[in-house]
């Protein structure tokens, strides 16, 4: 922060301004090459980030679609997911995780998470499973969530899921460029799905998305499926899909920024880390396990039930935005009421949803601006 920043400016959340500071006219020029060369819909950029992607994560195929959404949608649809089956998905999430599943006419079963990672219980997806049993449903998927850029422990998930014979989604939404055991996300589970939604750690300007896995017929249907369906002949399609498409604009966007992305997951490791140190005393801070790297999707602390809400607003007067992510889960939501949840209910999800508060977190966070989130939160709890 130089001299002349007022002490009291409001702060942005998650600062893309600075990062499109950084590219200079890469991204003006990669925009006015589609404009010039008029593809807008599978331009050559497309491909292009496609071999990026894979390259970039190690999967054998990546695919451009037109949101983290669409490419749950997909991923569903690919594997035949419907009426009757059970798709077991945590409810400490953003909706979309289970309406996807939803939308294709399954059922979402809920499972609580992990008070330590706020990622799947394992334990909790065993309860899920007899429920979904029970209830005479077909157990099919686990859908596993890297909440805020953290991989879930997908050894111990990959256990269950072989026992009950469960393909394994990830819905990376928030987590693409995270690590686990020295791999990165986009080869965990069968297939991953993530976001470009713009304050995504890899985010486009707009919507966007992609696929990922080593299954060849599973790649062949998607690109299919993202196409209405188009089989070899372009007038006979042989499938019922949908629209799914990335936008070759977005593609070229995401070009220019997936170059400097490896140092931009640095930097936010670094600020983590320093807001751990900084915060460590007075607050729960997150907690990365030995062999997994986030992406820190979001910086979210804990507090008890009570401090929270009369922080954020302390903060609010002083400029500085937070986020509460998320307060109400799914499974308490209007649309979701009806879904089974696993046996012992939710207690870890209910308790997280009081407790949660993310800071402002991004790879262009300089130390002072972060000294005086710090310190205003120190402030605000009296410490
Ligand atoms: C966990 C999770 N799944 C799915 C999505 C959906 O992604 P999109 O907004 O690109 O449709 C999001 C986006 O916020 C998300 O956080």
């Amino acid at each position: 922060m130089n001299q002349h920043t007022r002490l009291d400016a409001p702060l942005p959340f998650i600062d893309v301004a600075a990062q499109r500071r950084r590219l200079g006219t890469r991204i003006d020029d990669a925009i006015a090459r589609v404009v010039n060369h008029c593809q807008f819909i599978n331009g050559p950029e497309v491909r292009e980030l496609e071999r990026d992607l894979a390259a970039f994560c190690g999967a054998r195929h990546a695919i451009g679609v037109s949101s983290g959404t669409d490419a749950l949608v997909l991923v569903l649809m690919a594997l035949g997911i419907g009426k009757g089956d059970a798709v077991f998905c945590p409810s400490f999430t953003f909706a979309a995780t289970a309406e996807s599943v939803a939308l294709v006419g399954a059922t979402p079963v809920f499972v609580d998470v992990l008070e330590t990672t706020f990622n799947l219980d394992p334990a909790s997806l065993s309860r899920a499973i007899e429920v979904a049993t029970r209830l005479e449903l077909r157990p099919k998927t686990v859908m596993v969530v890297d909440l805020f850029g953290l991989p879930a422990d997908y050894e111990a998930i990959a256990k269950i899921a072989r026992r009950h014979d469960l393909k394994v989604i990830d819905d990376a939404a928030q987590s693409f460029g995270a690590t686990y055991h020295n791999r990165k996300i986009g080869m965990m589970g069968d297939v991953t799905a993530t976001s470009f939604f713009p304050a995504k750690p890899l985010g486009c300007y707009g919507d966007g998305g992609a696929v990922f896995t080593d299954d060849d017929d599973l790649a062949a249907l998607i690109v299919s499926l993202r196409n209405h369906g188009a089989g070899a002949d372009r007038y006979d399609n042989i499938r019922i899909g949908m629209n799914g498409r990335l936008d070759t604009i977005q593609a070229a966007v995401l070009i220019e920024k997936l170059r400097i992305f490896p140092d931009e997951i640095e930097a936010r490791d670094r600020i983590a880390r320093r807001y751990n140190e900084l915060l460590g005393d007075i607050a729960t801070v997150p907690q990365v396990p030995a062999g997994f790297g986030s992406v820190w999707a979001q910086y979210t602390i804990r507090l008890p039930a009570g401090q929270r809400d009369p922080l954020a607003a302390t903060l609010r007067a002083q400029g500085i935005p937070t986020a509460q992510y998320y307060p109400r889960p799914t499974h308490k939501q209007t649309a979701y009421l009806a879904y089974p949840v696993a046996d012992g209910g939710l207690p870890v999800t209910e308790m997280l949803a009081a407790e949660v508060i993310s800071l402002p977190m991004h790879a262009y966070l300089d130390a002072a601006t972060q000294d005086r989130i710090v310190m205003a939160v120190r402030g605000a709890l009296g410490k």
